[in-house]
């Protein structure tokens, strides 16, 4: 147990989580990851609430009875707005979430014009709009919920890359307002971020919360004892990840695409769990 490396469960409805997985890494290398997509229920941002709830407890539970993890980070701003809670009571494991990162958008916009990017049921939740009011009381908030994006960031996973024209009809609500930044309120567009970038030129910061969240898991493993080896790049037994793991048919290239941002996958599971 204790020559154990950390691990760390990073879950999304998608691939997106792995935008959130990269800025792990990068501060722990020494840790495991296993990463864990619902994507039999992709994209999460046309579920009713109840169901995100459900399946993200009983998928999790599952991966838990297999799979020992030290922090449970739920890496998509959808689930994490309703899940939170209901998670925290079923494990002690300790359970960090991700939500738009209005509070840096605040602190960076000069012009005091902010965008957020989300899925449509994020961009629609009481939560963002009390986000707003405590944070960005004083900034001109413009939000854009596209369904478009989060298929576009999956696409890539086989090597498809989105129409830079579709990206930029999807931006001009925040090209017509002026912007000069961005929140990106779902885990998935960190990975489109260079055709957000070339349709919002003027955009001066793009804020994510992968690095924020990178920052709470490493003070979660410190508090619990379990940081030692994980912060420098150890020789982890297998992979990186440990095993990607995707409720519906895992996405071909996934190992590749994973790689691609720098963590090697010991293991692909396809139908994994099952809720059956
Ligand atoms: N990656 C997810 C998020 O951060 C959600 C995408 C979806 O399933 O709609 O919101």
């Amino acid at each position: 147990m204790g020559k154990r490396h950390p691990r760390v469960l990073v879950f999304d409805s998608g691939v997106g989580g792995f935008s959130v997985a990269a800025c792990i890494h990068r501060a722990l290398p020494g840790a495991e990851l296993l990463y864990l997509a619902d994507n039999e229920a992709f994209p999460y941002g046309d579920q009713p609430e109840q169901v995100v709830i459900d399946r993200c407890c009983a998928l999790i539970d599952l991966s838990l009875q297999e799979f020992h993890c030290d922090v449970i980070v739920i890496a998509c701003n959808t689930a994490s707005t309703v899940v939170l809670p209901h998670l925290r009571a079923r494990t002690e494991v300790p359970v960090v979430g991700v939500v738009p990162a209005i509070k840096p958008a605040s602190e960076c916009t000069v012009s005091r014009k902010v965008g957020v990017l989300a899925t449509p049921a994020t961009i629609k939740r009481p939560y963002l709009d009390q986000l707003i009011k405590d944070f960005a009381g004083d900034c001109e908030v413009t939000r854009v919920g596209n369904p478009n994006l989060v298929r576009w960031a999956e696409e890539l996973v086989s090597g498809k890359e989105p129409e830079q024209s579709l990206v930029s009809d999807a931006m001009l609500p925040l090209h017509q307002r002026g912007v000069d930044t961005v929140v990106l309120g779902c885990t998935h567009y960190p990975l489109l971020l260079s055709w957000l970038q070339r349709s919002l030129p003027g955009v001066a910061f793009w804020v994510d919360s992968g690095e924020a969240i990178a920052r709470r898991v490493t003070y979660l493993l410190q508090q619990a004892g379990r940081l030692s080896g994980a912060e420098t790049p150890a020789e982890l037994p297998g992979a990186v990840v440990k095993a990607a793991c995707f409720s519906g048919p895992a996405p071909a290239g996934i190992a590749s695409f994973s790689a691609g941002l720098g963590m090697a996958v010991a293991e692909v599971r396809s139908h994994w769990p099952s809720l059956k």
